[in-house]
């Protein structure tokens, strides 16, 4: 059974840790080429992807190991400018699968796409004719995007919502729609336009606006896990994270700052796979909000045992297909390395990490704090400029936080020293 497990994995070579990615994921050499290419977008498929290009712009990718999710290994590709994030992620998964990992599950691909309808005279009596004419609806959506419909896709239900506005009250149409393994913006936004005549005629009305929701609140994915208190530091720490976690689910200031750790992890996952990280970022805030008081979109508690329980739900309109993952090369071998069969499961895995990467963050701020961490984080910057490699700097790095003295002077002070 293969293991996403490598201790020590952070000191091999950049062209190792790619080789031992390659054997675990089973990715071809070609796709070893691509993630290891930085000009893998080349400059014709840039200018092709967006306007006025007049260059590419690199980050780095990484990957998060140790992630158990349902009994299976993955290792996730992560593209981010923020150093810490991958290891924190890597770190909580290796805490996660010591009790079997993380558990997950998903509400389905389902999109919502809304037709905004105004100047209708009796909007309630208008409501009921558009629900009377759902199947018609259904059908007439559906005749848009019949390789959605014959691979098991396509519109599933209409709702209709009367809501009240500065301009007045509107009829709000939302075409629900299973988009499968697509993030589905194209297929959703087609089929609300099409269906726009019609319902400004059985409506009376006019129609205005025709886009799907980013709260995708019917595209949820939701992840579980239980960590012992001992892998932890004992029932003290699990107590620390849940009074840590109270304070965001008290507070937005601190809300706020608890999902940005969520998301570190979820973004660079999104970004590294072609989707689209607004999207997800704009569904995740909105989905925290949606009780009327911004929350925390993970929850952690305490079990009976004294163990620590974390859960989260979030909305993941992330799809296998289109978009830039359809065209630009890295994140095409990105999604081949998690070897995931369908979207949902794509975002299951999202879920897991952005758990993950949570419960990497609060376990720090309620123990030691962030800033130990970014201090080494530093001191390996700083010997990095002072030119320091391979073993002396590991020496240089102790030295300069044992001895709290991070100056680019002093590393090369100390490389003189270890080099004689
Ligand atoms: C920093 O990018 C993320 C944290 O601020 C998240 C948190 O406070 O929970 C550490």
């Amino acid at each position: 059974m293969k293991t996403s497990v490598y201790s020590g994995f952070y000191k091999l070579s950049v062209e190792d840790r790619l080789k031992e990615v390659v054997e675990f994921a089973g990715i071809s050499e070609e796709d070893a080429k691509v993630i290891a290419d930085p000009n893998a977008l080349d400059l014709d498929k840039a200018d092709h992807m967006v306007e006025n290009v007049i260059g590419i712009y690199s980050l780095p990718m990484g990957v998060a190991i140790n992630f158990l999710i349902n009994g299976k290994d993955y290792v996730i590709p992560m593209v981010t400018e923020e150093p810490s994030v991958i290891a924190a992620a890597s770190n909580a998964a290796k805490f996660a699968r010591e009790n079997g990992g993380i558990f997950t599950s998903n509400t389905g691909s389902i999109m919502i796409a809304q037709v905004q309808v105004i100047n209708v005279a009796d909007i309630n009596y208008a409501r009921n004719i558009v629900l009377e004419n759902k199947e018609k609806i259904k059908e007439m959506c559906n005749a848009k995007d019949p390789i959605l419909v014959q691979h098991g896709g396509g519109v599933e239900d209409v709702e209709a919502r009367v809501i009240d506005t500065l301009a007045g009250k509107m009829l709000i149409v939302h075409l629900i729609v299973n988009t499968l393994d697509a993030m589905g913006a194209n297929a959703v936004n087609t089929m609300a336009e099409s269906i726009a005549p019609y319902i400004e005629q059985i409506t009376g009305g006019k129609v205005f606006l025709r886009i799907l929701s980013n709260l995708a609140a019917k595209r949820l994915v939701r992840a579980r896990v239980v960590v012992k208190k001992e892998t932890l530091g004992g029932e003290e720490v699990v107590n620390s994270i849940i009074t840590a976690y109270a304070f965001a689910e008290a507070d937005p200031f601190r809300a706020a700052t608890h999902n940005k750790g969520i998301m570190n992890g979820i973004s660079a996952a999104v970004m590294a796979t072609g989707n689209d990280t607004r999207a997800i970022e704009s569904g995740a805030h909105a989905y925290a909000a949606i009780t009327g008081r911004y929350k925390p979109l993970t929850v952690w508690e305490k079990t009976k045992d004294g163990d620590l329980a974390g859960s989260i739900e979030i909305p993941m309109a992330v799809g296998l297909v289109g978009g830039a993952t359809k065209i630009h090369p890295t994140a095409q071998v990105a999604v081949k390395m998690l070897g995931v069969k369908t979207a949902a499961e794509l975002g299951e895995v999202f879920a897991a990490l952005g758990l993950m990467q949570n419960l990497a963050a609060v376990k720090v701020l309620a123990t030691e704090g962030v800033q130990r961490g970014h201090m080494s984080l530093h001191a390996r910057n700083v010997a990095t400029v002072a030119g320091a490699k391979g073993e002396v700097l590991e020496k240089v790095v102790k030295r300069m936080i044992d001895e709290k003295n991070v100056r680019v002077e002093y590393a090369q002070e100390l490389m003189k020293e270890y080099s004689k």
